[in-house]
């Protein structure tokens, strides 16, 4: 039987529920909707305690410790090229940047995109390292082709210079501005791949590829590389990291 058809109920909208009015018949209703609610609550009580349940086991901070510097890089990864293009062009988003600059451009290559980018590297590193440490310089770059994907991290230098004739004032400031943004969004980029659980390296072949690279994908002339990022499936983890002393690198003062 469908609720709203009972002659002796009569549901009452509100703007806070529904207020329920029951006669004899729906009495018997009102028990059978009582369980059914009540299965529902527990339900959705217990949820909320799982939930947070999770959030205690996993904190931010957890999510953080995560995102390590992972150079054994495979390809197994399941997730789509399309959902991982969404996640790191949504990382990057949410960035801050100074005066809203957003002057950090990305471009994602996977696939045959990125074994070209690793190829040119190589061809670069051959030309311009001496042949005696080639083989170890080759064996780096492999290491990184061997991954699923690069993330290559651009300053827009355009958005800059416009900022420095905008605000003389802070000219000065701008490009090291523009080195702050880079590194949050790569640093956001880097642990949004971990969070998804994969790993990834960062690394910084330019200057020396970014004339061949602009070439090969059409970068445009104003964008500047800072910074490539690499990712992949972990096929090696690594070791705790050590640190420095609390007391060499915090001051509190309350
Ligand atoms: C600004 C910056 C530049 C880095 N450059 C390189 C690099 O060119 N090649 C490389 O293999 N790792 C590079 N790294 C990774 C560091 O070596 C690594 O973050 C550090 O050893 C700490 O290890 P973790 O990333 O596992 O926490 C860089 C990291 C940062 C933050």
């Amino acid at each position: 039987m469908n609720i709203s058809d009972s002659p002796e109920i009569t549901l009452t909208s509100n703007t806070i529920g529904i207020t329920v009015h029951f006669g004899e018949h729906g009495m018997a209703l009102l028990h059978k909707i009582g369980q059914v609610l009540t299965t529902d609550l527990t339900k959705d009580l217990k949820f909320k305690k799982n939930q947070a349940e999770d959030l205690k086991q996993t904190t931010f901070i957890d999510q953080l410790k995560k995102r390590r510097s992972i150079y054994v890089l495979g390809k197994r990864v399941h997730l789509s090229q399309v959902y991982l293009a969404e996640l790191i062009q949504e990382a990057v988003r949410s960035c801050p940047s100074a005066h809203n600059s957003q002057s950090t451009c990305i471009v994602i290559l996977m696939g045959d995109a990125h074994h070209h980018f690793w190829n040119v590297v190589k061809e670069v590193q051959r030309k311009l390292t001496p042949a005696h440490i080639f083989a170890g310089a080759e064996l780096k770059v492999d290491q990184c082709s061997a991954g699923f994907g690069t993330v290559l991290f651009y300053e827009d230098q355009q958005i800059i210079q416009q900022l420095q004739k905008k605000i003389p004032f802070d000219a000065a400031e701008f490009p090291v501005w523009s080195e702050q943004v880079s590194g949050m969004a790569q640093y956001a980029v880097w642990t949004c791949l971990a969070d998804a659980g994969l790993g990834a390296s960062l690394q910084h072949y330019n200057p020396s590829i970014d004339a061949d690279i602009s070439k090969v994908f059409e970068i445009p002339k104003h964008w500047l590389l800072r910074a490539q990022l690499v990712f992949g499936s972990i096929e090696e983890k690594v070791d705790e990291k050590e640190h420095y002393k609390d007391e060499e690198r915090f001051m509190i003062y309350a």
